[in-house]
């Protein structure tokens, strides 16, 4: 078995020394890594800038991007050979429309306005070309109508389960180490987990997936 796993932000440049970012740590992507690898399972680990540690095993094989853009293209040359995904990575929904060439300078005055175009959904792209064969796991963070926003998630991206989670509630959300989720199935069934390490939350996921 092989799967793949997305991690990590996205930085997407506005000049040579700027950039859009998000707050993910990669954290959970790398438990998740992890937790696969532990099982004796493959995973092609594609992920962001992150600071957290990958682990050192012969069953990860791990691609460094930056931009979404270069996210999509590692995704989809590797998606097809797995068995699955699990994305987690916090991908930037948006992206300048023109990188400057030279570092932009503060204007004296006024604000100033950057152009920016979506990116591409890269889970909804690989949930476009999943077989029967493969699983699709994907993550939702929201700040409100969590529910319904998954559920919209689950069946825009052909996923068979989603990790939703929520940055309202303590111990949850970027950079720590523990993780409240709910699990929310194709056929509307939820199931709630405690708060937990983000390596057992990894390891719940990975359950669910090596017993379908
Ligand atoms: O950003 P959104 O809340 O829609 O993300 C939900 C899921 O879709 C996550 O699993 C995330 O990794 C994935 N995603 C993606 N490509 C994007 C945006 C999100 O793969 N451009």
């Amino acid at each position: 078995m092989k799967v793949l796993v997305t991690a990590g932000p996205t930085y997407e440049k506005i000049d040579p020394v700027r950039f859009i970012g998000n707050f993910s740590t990669g954290k959970m992507g790398v438990a998740i890594a992890a937790a696969f690898a532990e099982k004796g399972i493959e995973v092609e680990f594609v992920c962001g800038p992150i600071s957290a540690e990958v682990p050192d095993s012969p069953l990860v094989h791990r691609t460094d991007v930056v931009s979404a853009r270069e996210m999509y293209d590692a995704v989809m040359e590797r998606f097809g050979t797995c068995d699955g995904a699990v994305l987690c990575a916090a991908v930037a929904d948006y992206t300048p429309a023109h990188v400057y060439s030279e570092k932009v300078k503060r204007e004296t005055t006024g604000p100033m306005t950057i152009e920016l175009v979506p990116t591409q959904d890269i889970a909804a792209a690989c949930g476009r070309q999943k077989r029967d064969d493969q699983f699709m796991v994907g993550f939702a963070l929201e700040t409100c109508d969590e529910m319904a926003h998954a559920a919209d998630k689950l069946r825009r991206k052909n996923l068979d389960f989603i990790v939703m989670n929520s940055l309202k509630v303590q111990g949850a959300g970027f950079g720590v180490d523990t993780n409240v989720v709910t699990f929310v199935y194709a056929d509307g069934r939820t199931e709630e987990l405690p708060l937990m390490p983000k390596t057992e939350v990894a390891r719940e996921i990975v359950k669910r997936i090596t017993r379908k």
